[in-house]
């Protein structure tokens, strides 16, 4: 089926613009507006879209009403922010960027889709595709790091499998387009300042891939580029994403975003802000209401045309009938859907545990703290996240199950049902009060192992939540230096939605488990980590600042004319650190060891980059390789390292397996002095390992003609 025939030619201009109006149901608001009574504006055909609504019932209701009750009975189609889960819930995307498996990656996305189906959904705002290299950036936690090649595998296998083949999944909207990670000093919302270079080489990838995946929707991002609010931003949402790369999806505000326009200062009232939003090409207004109140006036005024509004009803109809909502309104709200059998949610709960057990990155493991030993005796589990399941969902957990996420404490209690665990907060996430910290120390001298869980409140993180320190808040170093000074190896998980700074507490733990949040699954995720069922593989998907003053961070950047010498003052470098992260981009433990041979070039029609990876250590286990170029002369200075593959691969002890990367020439392509790709002949270095640590990576090189 298609639109019906004409449906255009029928509707009048206030039910047109209808089309175009989103409006939230009141179930989770993200913005400063609360949506009153809608029903009256519903049957009036002024509402094309909703956003915060599910559950069947619910949704139905809704649909009803627009089915039956408006005068042409177009379907509505219904939105959520189905971040990393919907009712299960992943781990963090940040997190899960960690496994390194675009498998992996689609599997989450595609049993979150069927959740969200099955409760009425049609649409959700994600994959998140913002590249951030600035963790005090709240959203860091919502996207896959710092690395645009990462992003853009992500972002396809999040499309592929939110969405399914031919939208037989739920629609996907890859957002904040564009650069909205670079905001200004990390503050959220705040104004973006970089070059068009870096915008191309950075930040546009991800969201090209997810364009190639054929994502349905896309959602400007709150900030501008340049000056220009990417609500309003032509040459970007129009010129770029359809005119460059053949968009023909919709594009949907953020919320409220086309009214702050004003605030932005580029519009004078609601009709300029309208007419700017719907100029530069989006179709749907997110609960601004300008499309609602500020089009008729844009149209009387001349600043657009009724061409211009059919255009994006167009495209807004065109995507309720790829939803199949023409076919069948109720689709994902049938009064007949039959709930989900047992097996079938207790194989996504499997899926979650496993995933969150692959996105946990053991940073440091001395003295082979961990995994535990088959007797650990007495364990003190200590902290304010040893015991916080809730918490353990992180920041967008809308629907999530909220009493069912496993906390640290109930999941080693089961993985160790005859241990004896005690149990001490010690501080709580965000207080002052020290009083705690004695019982902990206590309990530590007591105990034979010693577990420590500190971090990051779930709301720490995600939107409007910025940090200008990125330590552990509230008292929980001082409780660190406690428990830490008793001598004894500790322990440490550490729950959080960005890399945190804490020196001290990596100078002296044994073991460090980034476990960022892992979701439902999470206390029985980390047992299984911490008693070796599994054998870690996560990786960081950024790089781990030492201290704040040392962010933006990332790996890939230019060398400049001074680098860092730390024997020479007049070097880039500070007075008072080295340059150097905590944790390199890539860095992740097993128990056990990798080692990875030189690499070997071949040049053909393809570039074959040849090497083996053996598994040192003494049980089977999981490692990726990254595979970086440098192109060490060229008009344009290039980064030290730049990312081109990665490939992650599963070994039993002892195993050596050779690996083969194949490159084209166009992998060394880049943007020339006028953004062009250019690929100048000359020398390349290619380098494989295990993270983006210069000193252990092997290299050859070989000559691009
Ligand atoms: C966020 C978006 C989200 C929207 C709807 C906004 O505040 O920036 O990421 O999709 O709210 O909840």
């Amino acid at each position: 089926m298609t639109v019906p025939a004409d449906l255009l030619g029928k509707m009048t201009l206030a039910e047109k613009i209808g089309q175009l109006n989103m409006v939230t149901a009141d179930h989770a608001v993200t913005g400063p507006m609360v949506a009153g009574d809608m029903s009256a504006a519903m049957r009036a055909g002024r509402i094309g879209s909703m956003l915060n609504l599910w559950g069947v019932e619910a949704t139905r209701a809704a649909q009803r009403t627009a089915v039956e009750e408006t005068r042409l009975g177009i379907p509505l189609f219904f939105g959520l922010d189905v971040i990393h889960g919907f009712r299960t819930i992943f781990p963090i995307p940040l997190a899960e960027a960690g496994a390194f498996d675009p498998a992996l990656w689609e599997t989450t996305a595609r049993e979150a889709a069927a959740e969200s189906a099955a409760a009425g959904l049609d649409l959700t705002f994600t994959p998140m595709l913002d590249i951030a290299r600035d963790p005090r950036w709240g959203r860091i936690a919502e996207g896959p790091g710092e690395d645009p090649l990462v992003g853009a595998a992500f972002a396809k296998a999040k499309v592929r499998g939110l969405q399914g083949d031919r939208l037989t999944g739920i629609a996907a909207t890859a957002k904040h387009y564009v650069a909205y990670g670079a905001s200004v000093a990390g503050r959220d919302y705040a104004t973006v300042d970089i070059s068009a270079r870096t915008l191309a080489e950075l930040y546009l990838p991800p969201f090209q891939a997810a364009v190639e995946a054929d994502v349905a929707a896309i959602m400007p991002a709150f900030t501008d580029f340049d000056g220009v609010p990417l609500t309003a931003h032509r040459q970007l949402l129009t010129g770029t994403l359809r005119g460059q790369w053949g968009f023909s999806g919709v594009v949907i505000s953020d919320y409220g975003a086309i009214g702050e326009l004003l605030c932005h200062g580029v519009a004078g009232d609601l009709a300029e802000a309208a007419a700017l939003a719907l100029k530069a090409g989006v179709d749907i207004d997110m609960m601004a209401f300008a499309y609602d109140r500020g089009l008729p006036e844009a149209l009387r005024r001349g600043l657009v045309t009724e061409s211009d509004i059919d255009a994006a009803v167009a495209r807004v109809l065109n995507l309720k009938d790829r939803l199949g909502l023409f076919d069948d309104p109720y689709r994902r709200c049938s009064p007949d859907a039959v709930p989900e059998p047992a097996s079938i949610v207790a194989a996504r709960m499997a899926v979650a545990r496993e995933t969150a057990g692959r996105s946990l990155v053991l940073l440091q493991n001395r003295g082979g703290a961990l995994p535990l030993p088959a007797a650990p005796g007495r364990i003190a589990l200590i902290g304010p996240l040893a015991d916080a399941g809730t918490e353990m969902l992180g920041p967008w957990s809308a629907a999530g199950e909220r009493t069912a996420a496993v906390s640290v404490l109930s999941g080693l209690r089961a993985a160790l049902p005859g241990a004896l665990i005690e149990h001490v907060e010690g501080a709580t996430l965000e207080g002052v009060d020290t009083t705690g910290i004695a019982a902990a120390v206590a309990a530590t001298d007591r105990a034979d192992q010693v577990i420590l869980c500190l971090g990051e409140a779930a709301g720490m993180s995600g939107e409007a939540a910025s940090r200008a320190r990125i330590d552990l808040p509230g008292r929980q170093a001082q409780l660190a230096d406690a428990v830490l000074a008793r001598g004894k190896p500790v322990i440490v998980l550490l729950f959080s939605g960005r890399p945190i700074a804490m020196p001290k507490v990596f100078d002296k733990a044994a073991a460090v488990v980034a476990c960022w949040f892992p979701g439902s699954e999470a206390g029985h995720a980390v047992a299984d980590l911490l008693i070796g069922r599994i054998n870690p593989s996560a990786r960081l998907a950024v790089t781990w600042p030492r201290h704040v003053g040392q962010v933006p961070i990332a790996y890939s950047v230019r060398s400049g004319g001074r680098p860092e010498k730390p024997t020479e003052k007049y070097t880039s470098k500070y007075l008072d650190l080295p340059n150097s992260p905590q944790f390199d981009f890539g860095h992740g433990l097993s128990y056990g060891a990798f080692s990875v041979a030189e690499p070997t070039v071949t040049v053909a029609d393809s570039i074959l980059v040849d090497t083996a990876v053996t598994n040192e250590g003494e049980r089977r286990g999981a490692t990726t390789v990254f595979l970086f170029m440098r192109d060490p002369v060229a008009s344009i200075a290039r980064p030290v390292l730049e990312l081109k593959r990665f490939e992650r691969l599963e070994l039993d002890a002892g195993e050596r397996r050779s690996l083969t990367f194949r490159l084209e020439r166009t992998d060394f392509a880049f943007a020339g002095a006028d953004l062009e790709p250019v690929i100048e002949p000359g020398e390349i270095e290619i380098y494989v390992g295990f993270s983006a640590d210069r000193a252990a990576l092997r290299g050859a090189r070989f000559l691009i003609a």
